[in-house]
């Protein structure tokens, strides 16, 4: 049981490593599509799309559905007041995640109204959210 939760651990954190890596390397990729002109900013929009897909999309369900059962195996983890504020911090992830996911597909259309500094503060709010959860999580304050 043991080693069988600790698999499960690894493989939760490995969906973290997915899904946060892919939202940081997207909004790094994307922080250039202002200074493009013409094709390569349609080319940009077309290859952050398909890796939200294939990296933050997957590494999210991984992640999630490994949360989902890790509280299986350890049901007290819900009266606990760290884990209440992590999966609080975990849906605002989610939400910035929906929209940026959506934003990318609105540029698509309109691929002049992107600034490098939308970019910037999603890289950074993501980055902030990270840190909060991981500190929560490890170390299980209260
Ligand atoms: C970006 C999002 C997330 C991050 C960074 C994160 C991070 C972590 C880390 C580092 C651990 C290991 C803690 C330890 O044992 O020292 C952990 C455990 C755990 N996570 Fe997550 N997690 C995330 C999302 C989720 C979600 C969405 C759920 C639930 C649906 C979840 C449920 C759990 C549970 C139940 C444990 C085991 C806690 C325990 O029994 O002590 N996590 N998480």
């Amino acid at each position: 049981m043991y080693a069988l939760r600790g698999s499960i651990l690894a493989l939760h954190i490995f969906g973290i490593v997915y899904w946060i890596g892919g939202l940081l390397m997207i909004a790094s990729l994307l922080a250039r599509v202002p200074d493009e002109v013409g094709l390569p900013k349609e080319r940009f929009l077309g290859v952050a799309r398909r890796l939200f897909e294939t990296t933050s999309n997957v590494g999210a369900a991984i992640t999630i559905a490994l949360g989902l059962v890790l509280i299986l195996t350890n049901p007290p983890v819900l009266r606990q007041g760290w884990f209440h504020l992590k999966l609080l911090l975990v849906a605002i992830l989610l939400f910035y995640h929906v929209r940026f996911y959506r934003r990318i597909i609105f540029l698509e259309d309109h691929p002049s109204e992107s600034t490098r500094r939308e970019y910037s503060v999603i890289h950074g709010l993501v980055s902030l959210l990270l840190i909060a959860i991981l500190m929560l999580a490890v170390m299980k304050p209260f």
